[in-house]
């Protein structure tokens, strides 16, 4: 099946089961200070997780842009990819394992028409330290629906650290991990969580392609081994835990699926062919490097094929979003792709600066799910014919400098000096000393990097437009505060006055906003003021769900994100008796009477500087 089958298919069974459809959010987070990137569908979704209202309702499908900035490394086997799409649904404190369960057992068998006996099923096996217990709810389940297609599928502990290792599969079906693999938050495992993050057991998919096993990945096969047999088509998150402050678990307000499933895996399955580079979107850019390179995919530059072919889709997909290669935070990942792609094209023997002209097969594939990347074309073609320039007249003297290293090592100082002279992206250092038998001190490298990106104040951090890093209840305060600084600062230095980002912890709010010019004394004195008045008025925060227009018409402020479709939320600071104060579109959460805030001080501004032109930046506390 084509990709776009596999899409439709799943939007509409999900669809006839009441979730309403959501557009893809951005590669680039809108509200989200934790990371650079998103990495899977439930990310733009977190605040309705944890118990806000969606504006869409309870029950939610979507395919969702990712990429995986750490699987940069993985690409070039059968099945790892940087950009992918993330098939999704969630009940939002609806339904949960009676009903995900057969009803993706049903999607695969049925819509995508998998044989049974080709899935297989993991299960989270408990976590005694966390007093989580193991999922036996879902075993049952699982067993259930094989039995209905006269399978008998036993469940098997596999293997367990306590046991002393594999024991291979022992005819299974269902098989108990731990929680490295059978648990879901965006940390990882429970003991890596932090306060405030949601999480739950989950129950995966695996698609047994029935290719030999390879003992060099294990003595035994089995579904989470690496060797391609098996492949992970699907993951039913039951996120219903919340990590507590003091290390331990409580029950989240609700009970969620969070479901993600890999559109070009399931793809892949529906051929029975392991390799997802041959799925349409990917195997029509494989052909035309054959064409370029005149090389065979099938063959000794396979893995090579694969990585141009990924990195090129992936730097499509983030320059659509407004990622440009740069030398910092996200648009240094479109960088680093990019010079990758184009070092192994020159491997494979394809022509210099023909990168770009690959990139409409790209965009054609995918004109009816993101007409918005083909509408793009020009401007991706043309940042990725740049930047190809801009590599190539460092490249040679690059290699050239690369050829002279004698030494066995090479230091984080060196690599980082291919870095800043020659450009060279430390995944391609790696590549080219591998070839030497010369070893890179990854740490090092890190060190230098870290160091040059605080030096000239580009951390990742500047980038983010808003956000909370956490939940907890003293960056929930400081969220309501952000929305009364803003309307203080509209209310004293005039009606300019737009957010322009935003980054809150538990120690303080960080808030970027437009101004021409530095704040006087007195300006700042009468902002802090105005918020500390707002505060002890006790203004119930309440918010409601309403058409754009309407919000707009009430001169509500914020950015209108379209993935809602035509509904927003708007969050409301004080009520019609005492006066509302401000009228902002956000997704909180957000405390439900100002005067929560007044419990721990008074707010307090601690810093006003410039960020850049127009645009001033305040740090403020409650002390
Ligand atoms: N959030 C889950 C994942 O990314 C579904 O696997």
């Amino acid at each position: 099946m084509k990709i776009s089958q596999v899409r439709m298919k799943y939007l509409r069974f999900f669809a006839e089961r009441g979730h309403t459809v959501l557009l893809s959010a951005s590669l680039s987070p809108e509200n989200d200070p934790t990371t650079l990137f998103t990495g899977s569908g439930m990310q733009p979704l977190l605040p309705y997780l944890l118990g806000e209202k969606h504006p869409q309702g309870v029950r939610l499908v979507n395919s969702q842009k990712c990429f995986r900035a750490e699987d940069i490394e993985e690409v070039g086997d059968n099945r790892h990819t940087t950009f992918f799409e993330m098939l999704g649904n969630w009940s939002l404190g609806d339904y949960f394992k009676q009903e995900q369960i057969p009803w993706f057992f049903e999607f695969l068998t049925k819509e995508i028409g998998l044989d049974p006996h080709n899935l297989y099923i993991t299960i989270f096996a408990g976590d005694e330290k966390n007093k989580i217990p193991r999922d036996a709810e879902a075993v049952q389940l699982w067993k259930r629906l094989f039995k209905e297609q006269d399978i008998d599928a036993k469940d098997v502990e596999l293997f367990t650290e306590r046991q002393g290792g594999e024991r291979g599969m022992q005819n299974g079906r269902i098989f108990y991990y731990n929680a490295k693999k059978n648990w879901w938050s965006r940390a990882g495992i429970p003991d890596n969580m932090p306060t405030g993050e949601p999480g739950g057991p989950d129950t995966e998919v695996f698609y047994d392609f029935g290719t030999e096993h390879d003992t060099a990945y294990g003595a035994h096969c089995h579904p989470n081994c690496d060797c391609g047999r098996f492949m992970e088509i699907g993951n039913s998150v039951f996120m219903e835990y919340l990590k507590n402050a003091d290390g331990t678990f409580s029950k989240l307000p609700q009970r969620n699926v969070d479901f993600g499933g890999g559109l070009e895996r399931i793809a892949a399955a529906s051929e029975n062919d392991p390799d997802i580079f041959k799925i349409d979107v990917l195997y029509t850019v494989i052909k035309h490097i054959e064409e370029l390179s005149s090389i065979s995919y099938i063959g000794d530059k396979k893995k090579l094929f694969r990585i141009v072919t990924d990195h090129l889709r992936g730097a499509v997909f983030m320059i659509a979003d407004g990622i440009i290669p740069t030398n910092t935070d996200a648009g240094y990942f479109t960088r680093r792709l990019l010079r990758r792609a184009i070092l192994h094209m020159d491997t494979i023997g394809m022509p210099k600066n023909i990168l770009s002209s690959l990139v409409p097969h790209i965009t054609k594939a995918y004109s009816e799910a993101y007409p918005n990347v083909e509408n793009a074309k020009s401007i991706i073609v043309q940042e990725i014919k740049e930047e190809e320039e801009r590599f190539r007249k460092t490249l040679e003297r690059g290699l050239k400098e690369f050829e002279k290293i004698q030494s066995a090592e090479l230091t984080g100082k060196q690599a980082f000096d291919l870095y800043q002279t020659y450009g060279f992206p430390i995944e391609v250092t790696e590549e080219l000393a591998a070839k030497k038998n010369v070893h890179v001190n990854r740490k090092a490298f890190d060190k230098e990097m870290q160091k040059h990106q605080q030096t000239s104040r580009i951390g990742a951090e500047k980038k983010f437009k808003g956000g909370l890093a956490d939940h907890s209840d003293m960056s929930v305060k400081y969220h309501t505060a952000t929305h009364l600084l803003q309307q203080a600062l509209r209310t004293i230095l005039g009606d300019h006055v737009f957010q322009k980002g935003s980054n809150i912890t538990p120690e303080r709010l960080r808030f970027d906003f437009t101004h021409g010019k530095k704040m006087s004394d007195e300006e700042k004195r009468n902002v802090e003021n105005l918020v500390n008045q707002k505060i002890s008025e006790a203004l119930p925060v309440s918010y409601q769900i309403m058409p754009i227009e309407e919000a707009k018409k009430r001169g509500a402020i914020g950015l209108f994100d379209d993935q809602y479709g035509d509904e927003v939320k708007i969050y409301q600071v004080g009520d019609t008796a005492s006066g509302i104060f401000s009228l902002e579109f956000c997704g909180g959460p957000h405390v439900q009477n100002t005067k929560e805030l007044g419990e721990k001080g008074v707010f307090k501004i601690q810093k006003e500087e410039a960020v850049s032109a127009g645009i001033r930046r305040i740090k403020a506390v409650i002390q």
